[in-house]
């Protein structure tokens, strides 16, 4: 019969694959505990005005990228293509301002999107979301750019770096886009089909397209920050000051527009080098309007999404290893011994130790072949013998063929002895 095939952008990751998951997942969940952030767990599907509203009905995300449907019940639904509109339909579902004027929230789980598939595209992706609601003072601004930067230096990304704009609020913006409009209007014979469509409508987001002409054309475009009212100047300002006071280095990226319509004031993403054109690896920024737009009271906020695929990349490519504990696999001869490696394996298992066993039962060398290619560190064989005396032989996989390479020793205390035994391994590995 014919085999299925998954949907095309949409992966599986495989078992090899997931060591480097666990470790970028940890590290998040880690970092943000330690900046005292809780998670939330928001719902795949959403009503589709959710993102129509929240995101913006001219950005390409809900003109052309979302996979909305009816259910049977004809209801729109959309499968979400980000985290920010749930997690504030969440807060104000669940009056989260009520219990603390502050509320910090993480997020991590697929999105959806319908984009072209490409190197760092998928359409299903997985992000890690950091969201602070009810801090308009630039110190919020800070907070969450620390919180990437440190994230980026947990994981050790290397040739990765801070970009950073301001997009203005709903006093200055509307004069930014005039001239923007007016500037791209003489220049529309250079722009692409696509921005000459949305110059009248997304001026801003012509100023990051990819194309070569656009590009181009952009490069004498106005800057947003030379157009801020004072308050977001001062804003901007204060922000830079912080990111000094942390030792946070920085681009000033003009070009930096974010592709979603809820953005004001401070955006800002992380680039890396080596990814190709996805060479985002996160991006944010505050969006004071958002809250009030999807039918809360005003309440400012900032956040942003890392996107966990890219990092997984980048890692691999710089050639990042997970660290992952030491397999202990037992090995044994005969029916009885079976029995008794269970009770074995389950002691070894709750003293916090790895620990595997051919369950097929074969013989001795296709359970030590499948030692083998587990990787693992150790192997305890149990025979007749063993059993008889009350001691396992330990053999010891990584170690070169030598007298101590395999050893019997008692059962009683196994536990510590394999942590020692473990342990000076490491330490002989670490000599010079
Ligand atoms: P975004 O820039 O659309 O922002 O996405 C954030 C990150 O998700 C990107 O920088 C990228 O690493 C990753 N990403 C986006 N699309 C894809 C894709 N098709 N394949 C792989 N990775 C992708 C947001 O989603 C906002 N909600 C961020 C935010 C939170 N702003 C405020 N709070």
């Amino acid at each position: 019969m014919e085999r299925i095939q998954s949907i095309r952008g949409m992966r599986d990751l495989l078992p090899a694959d997931m060591p480097l998951w666990q470790f970028v997942e940890g590290t998040a969940r880690d970092l943000l505990s330690r900046f005292n952030y809780s998670e939330i767990r928001t719902p795949l599907l959403e009503p589709t005005a959710l993102f129509a509203r929240g995101i913006g009905e001219a950005t390409d995300i809900v003109a052309k990228e979302m996979y909305t449907f009816a259910d049977r019940d004809g209801e729109s639904v959309t499968l979400r293509p980000e985290g920010t509109a749930s997690a504030v339909r969440a807060y104000l579902e669940h009056n989260l301002a009520n219990e603390l004027p502050l509320n910090r929230l993480w997020y991590l789980g697929p999105m959806f999107r319908h984009e072209r598939p490409q190197k760092g595209r998928f359409r299903q992706f997985y992000q890690l979301g950091v969201e602070l609601l009810g801090a308009a003072h630039p110190a919020a601004d800070a907070e969450m750019i620390e919180i990437l930067w440190e994230f980026a230096a947990a994981l050790s990304l290397r040739a990765v770096s801070v970009h950073l704009n301001s997009l203005g609020c709903a006093a200055c913006r509307p004069g930014y886009r005039e001239a923007l409009v007016e500037y791209f209007t003489g220049r529309v014979g250079e722009l692409c089909p696509t921005c000459t469509e949305r110059l009248h409508k997304n001026p801003l987001r012509v100023l990051d397209c990819k194309v070569e002409g656009c590009r181009r054309a952009a490069e004498g475009a106005p800057h947003m920050l030379d157009k801020l009212c004072a308050e977001c100047a001062a804003h901007f300002d204060a922000v830079r000051a912080y990111l000094d006071q942390l030792g946070i280095a920085y681009a000033l990226d003009h070009r930096l527009m974010r592709g979603l319509d809820y953005y004001t004031r401070t955006t800002f993403e992380l680039l890396a080098e080596g990814l190709g054109a996805q060479n985002a690896v996160a991006g944010g920024g505050r969006y004071d309007g958002l809250v009030e737009m999807l039918g809360g009271r005003p309440t400012p906020a900032i956040g942003f999404a890392a996107g966990l695929d890219r990092i997984v990349m980048l890692l691999a490519e710089q050639g990042a290893r997970a660290p992952e504990a030491p397999l202990v696999f037992v090995v044994a001869l005969d029916t009885e011994s079976h029995k008794s490696a269970l009770s074995l394996m389950r002691e070894l298992r709750r003293s916090g130790l790895r620990v595997e066993c051919d369950v097929r039962c074969g013989s001795i060398k296709s359970q030590m072949k499948l030692a083998d290619r587990r990787g693992a560190r150790l192997a305890l064989i149990l025979g007749e013998e063993e059993l008889r005396t009350g001691t396992v032989t330990l053999k010891d996989l990584a170690a070169a063929e030598s007298a101590d390479k395999q050893s019997r020793v008692p059962r009683q205390g196994l536990d510590a002895l394999i942590r020692d035994k473990l342990r000076l391994r490491v330490s002989e590995e670490m000599r010079p």
